[in-house]
C-alpha cells in the first residue's frame, strides 16, 4: 500500500470514529453511533431516515450489523455510564476471551469510547490498571468523560495509534482489542507493537473481523467498504502467519459469528513466550 493510500485510509477511517463519537456526544434524534459506522457517508443517518438508513443497503451494513449484535453477556454491562454502552462499536466480547485476573495491566487497542476498558478496569480492580489507546480526539472526549461518570481511577485514555503504542516496552500483562486491528494499514507493526508492550509470558485476547481464507483482497474489498471494517480484514492465515512473525507462541484464530459470506467475528489468542 502507498503511503498516500494509507494515508488517505487511516483519515477516512478517523472521520467515521469522529462522527461516531459526536452521535453520542452530541445526540440527535435517530442518530447512534453504530448508525454512523456502518452507513457509508453518515449523512443519511443526520436526518429522520434512522434505522432505514442503518438497517438496509450495502453489505457492509448488514455485515457490521450482525457483527454487532448481543456481544455481552446479560448484566455485564450494568453500572457503566450510558454513554459508554451507545458507544459501542465492537464485534464480539475481548473480556470474555481475555479471562482477565485481579491486578493485571491491561491495553485496549482502539478504545472508542472506553467500554472495554471500563469494564477491564473492574475486573482487575483497584490493584490493576487498564489503558485505552485511540488516535481519534473526540472517541478520547468521550472516552474521558466515561471514565469519570464511572468514577474509574485506574484508567488512563492515551493519544496514540496502534502501530506506535505510546506504552514502554513491557509494560502490561495483556493487550485486548474489539474490531479495530483490521482497519489498521500497518498490521505487521500493530502485532509487533503487542509483542514490544507486552511482558514475557503476557498474552492477547482479541475480537475482530477475518476474512475466510479463500476470500481475496478483492473479495473482500468488494464485501464492504475499509472503514466499515470488512474490507481491510485478515483471513484467518495471514492472522496466523502475522502472530508467529512478530514472535507470539500458541497463536489460535477462532470463527465465532459468520456475519457476511466468508466473513466472520473471530476471537484471536497468542502468548508472549516467557523466554525468548
Ligand atoms: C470499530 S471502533 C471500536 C471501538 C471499541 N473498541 C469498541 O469496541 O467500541 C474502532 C476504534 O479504533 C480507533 N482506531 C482505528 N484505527 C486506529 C489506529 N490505527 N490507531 C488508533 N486507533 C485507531 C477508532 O478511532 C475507533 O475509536
Amino acid at each position: 500500500m502507498s503511503d498516500e493510500t494509507s494515508t488517505g485510509l487511516r483519515e477516512e477511517v478517523r472521520a467515521r470514529y469522529a462522527e461516531a463519537a459526536r452521535a453520542v456526544l452530541e445526540p440527535r434524534p435517530g442518530v447512534t453511533a453504530q448508525c454512523v459506522e456502518i452507513s457509508a457517508t453518515g449523512s443519511c443517518c443526520g436526518g429522520s431516515a434512522g434505522d432505514s438508513c442503518c438497517g438496509a443497503g450495502s453489505a457492509a451494513a448488514e455485515a457490521v450489523g450482525g457483527f454487532s449484535e448481543n456481544l455481552y453477556r446479560e448484566g455485564e454491562t450494568d453500572g457503566l455510564p450510558e454513554e459508554a454502552v451507545l458507544a459501542s462499536l465492537g464485534c464480539g466480547n475481548p473480556l470474555a476471551v481475555a479471562d482477565l485476573h485481579v491486578g493485571e495491566r491491561v491495553l485496549d487497542l482502539g478504545s472508542g469510547g472506553g467500554i472495554d476498558v471500563l469494564l477491564s478496569a473492574r475486573r482487575v480492580g483497584p490493584s490493576g490498571f487498564a489503558y485505552g489507546v485511540d488516535m481519534t480526539d473526540e472517541m478520547l472526549t468521550l472516552a474521558r468523560a466515561n471514565a469519570a461518570r464511572a468514577g474509574a481511577g485506574n484508567v488512563e485514555f492515551l493519544k496514540g495509534q496502534i502501530e506506535a503504542l505510546p506504552l514502554p516496552d513491557a509494560s502490561v500483562d495483556v493487550v485486548i482489542s474489539n474490531c479495530v486491528i483490521n482497519l489498521s494499514v500497518d498490521k505487521p507493526a500493530v502485532l509487533a507493537e503487542m509483542f514490544r508492550v507486552l511482558v514475557p509470558g503476557g498474552r492477547i485476547g482479541i475480537t475482530d473481523v477475518v476474512a475466510e481464507d479463500h476470500m481475496s483482497p478483492a473479495d473482500r474489498a468488494a464485501a464492504g467498504s475499509y472503514a466499515g471494517c470488512i474490507a481491510g480484514a485478515l483471513s484467518r492465515a495471514e492472522y496466523l502467519d502475522g502472530l508467529d512473525a512478530a514472535g507470539f507462541a500458541g497463536a489460535s484464530v477462532t470463527f465465532t459469528t459468520e456475519a457476511a459470506p466468508g466473513l466472520h467475528s473471530a476471537i484471536i489468542r497468542a502468548v508472549k513466550p516467557a523466554t525468548a
